[in-house]
């Protein structure tokens, strides 16, 4: 739209006219589109009529066919006669505001809108009515099309009060639409991208601000046995802001602390091999989630986001990390019993590498990942290190894993 509205106004409006030009085309296509607007509030506009000549209507018309320059200036015109509430911006428009989020300084602050959602609105009617139901959770699975009959499984285990989007890393999207659900899933497609590269860019916790809980899934995850609302009142129920169903046995099994346990709701520690912990409230003992498919509150998604490294795509060692962002993280971190899961562990990215130097293309991703790992530890302990220099604090002795 900028830059049809751009090409449309010539070169002869500065910055600052385009962008108010913008603004006012906006609002325009907002009645248009939706308001009915002989009941609004507003009844007079002290509009700048310099402003009409330079608006392109041929554009306006283009994109939205039906509705003629003709009713255009109509709506225009009879914005401008009403008379009531007047419509005036401080005279020299000196708004400086400190507290609004960076950037947005000069805004009044009652516009400011510093979050977003991922609900789907129609381009009609009031907006106030787009929504029947505001989804409180978020569930992301990150797909290529050969899982498609899983994932169809899997979505159909969360309900209407869930927000579901895709992130397809094989480019296939349209084909999802054989599924009745698609039409209200979010796709997002980018080619050969792993899970922690889509959740850093789609997946900013100002955008998911509506979602209590945040599930970033897997594709390979088995979910017969599994009903998310039931997960999502244990989590409440026991206090976990970060964590992931159990393990069945069958399943493709790392850490005994994800495996499932069939006579509790919930665990939060676990016995591993002998030297494996040098703490037991410390991972992989307790404290610990895996990357497959955690749940994320609200504000532990904030949080971990911010750790997550632009460069490093895998995730790997982020699980060791997590605990960095709740307190105390040994309580606050669990596994969910009463509703578990299967790992079916499908080779589905390791497929999307390249074969190289004589190596299969599942080798050279399995290198990165684990060289991701280190990177990412060296960061961390480099970046606790910076801070402690800095403050002149000690290392608290029993985090140092
Ligand atoms: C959706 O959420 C509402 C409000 O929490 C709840 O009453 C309802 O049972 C939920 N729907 C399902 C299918 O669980
Ligand atoms: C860390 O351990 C050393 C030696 O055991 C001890 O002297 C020091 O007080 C400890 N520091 C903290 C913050 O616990």
């Amino acid at each position: 739209m900028g830059r049809n509205i751009h090409s449309g106004m010539g070169r002869r409006s500065n910055e600052t006219m385009r962008l108010t030009v913008t603004t006012f085309i906006s609002v325009v296509i907002g009645f248009f589109l939706g308001v009915s607007f002989p009941t609004m509030p507003i009844t007079k506009m002290n509009l700048p009529s310099t402003l009409l000549p330079s608006i392109d209507l041929g554009y306006i018309e283009d994109k939205y066919s039906g509705l003629s320059s003709q009713a255009f200036l109509h709506i225009w015109n009879s914005l401008r006669r009403n008379k009531g509430i007047s419509f005036h911006e401080p005279e020299d428009a000196k708004i400086w505001v400190p507290t609004n989020p960076r950037g947005a300084e000069r805004l009044p602050p009652d516009i400011v809108t510093p979050e977003s959602d991922l609900y789907l609105r129609r381009l009609y009617g009031k907006p106030s009515e787009d929504l029947i139901i505001k989804p409180r959770y978020l569930v992301t699975f990150t797909v290529g099309y050969e899982q498609r009959d899983n994932i169809d499984k899997a979505v159909k285990k969360f309900s209407e009060n869930f927000s579901i989007l895709l992130f397809h890393y094989d480019g296939r999207t349209s084909e999802w639409n054989e599924f009745e659900w698609s039409n209200r899933a979010i796709h997002v497609s980018v080619l050969k991208q792993t899970k922690w590269w889509y959740a850093k860019r789609f997946l900013h916790p100002d955008i998911l601000a509506p979602y209590d809980y945040i599930f970033i899934w897997d594709e390979d995850l088995g979910l017969e046995d599994f009903d998310a609302e039931r997960y999502i009142s244990l989590v409440r129920k026991h206090g976990l802001e970060i964590s992931q169903p159990g393990l069945s046995a069958d399943s493709g099994l790392t850490w005994q602390m994800t495996r499932k346990r069939d006579d509790t709701e919930v665990h939060k520690d676990a016995e591993e091999r002998d030297g494996w912990c040098s703490d037991p409230h410390l991972p992989p003992c307790a404290a610990f989630v895996e990357i497959m498919a955690p749940v994320f509150s609200r504000n532990a998604w904030r949080c971990v986001w911010h750790m997550i490294q632009n460069d490093l795509v895998h995730g790997w060692g982020l699980d060791f990390a997590l605990r960095r962002c709740v307190e105390p993280a040994h309580e606050k971190i669990g596994v969910v019993d009463a509703q578990w899961v299967v790992h079916q562990t499908v080779p589905s990215l390791g497929n999307q590498g390249k074969a190289e130097n004589g190596k299969a293309a599942w080798e050279g991703v399995r290198e990165r990942c684990n060289n991701e790992w280190a990177t990412f530890q060296t960061r961390m302990t480099l970046a606790d290190q910076v801070y402690i220099k800095e403050n002149g604090i000690h290392p608290i002795n029993s985090t140092s894993s």
